[in-house]
């Protein structure tokens, strides 16, 4: 496993499409366990894989406090929302700012795992908010384009918070 290089706003990679994997390969194997080291290196809650330079359909994502619960999702797709949440959300690639963003507070998505078999998951809260936002940087979106009112520093939005 690697740490590999987070692509910060500015870079045209985070703005394209990316496509499909058609197949588990060693590639996609080590390309799975860099994300997953890098996004807990970073201490982020997901990863997609624009955000390491690569334009595949790959994400990582783990909002489990203890940080032992990563999810694998290739090709995902959401099939159902509900609801709504508005909160602060950030993203590796935007260093040290949050927004504030309205999301579905239900998702269900489906994917493949890393042995290219479907699965469905659910979520709802944070869960629910990081599906959506991953998701999104695999069509070259985001969330800054998606923010009510400023984007702020992350300590200035603590305080705005308390
Ligand atoms: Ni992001």
């Amino acid at each position: 496993m690697a740490l590999r290089n987070i692509r910060t706003i500015g870079d045209d990679v985070l703005t394209k499409k990316s496509k499909p994997v058609n197949e588990m390969t060693d590639k996609i194997r080590t390309l799975i366990d860099d994300m997953l080291e890098t996004m807990y290196e970073a201490q982020g809650v997901g990863l997609a894989a624009p955000q390491v330079g690569i334009l595949k359909r790959v994400v990582v994502i783990d909002v489990s406090p203890e940080g032992d619960s990563p999810i694998i999702m290739i090709n995902p797709r959401i099939i159902e929302t509900d609801g709504e949440q508005k909160g602060g959300e950030g993203c590796l690639s935007v260093p040290g700012k949050i927004g504030t963003v309205t999301r579905p507070q239900y998702v269900k998505a489906e994917a493949y795992d890393e042995n290219m078999e479907l699965f469905e998951i659910e979520g709802t809260d944070l869960l629910a908010r990081a599906l959506v936002h991953e998701i999104e940087h695999l069509e070259g979106m985001l969330y800054v384009d998606k923010v009510e009112g400023r984007l702020c520093d992350a300590d200035e939005f603590e305080q705005e918070e308390e």
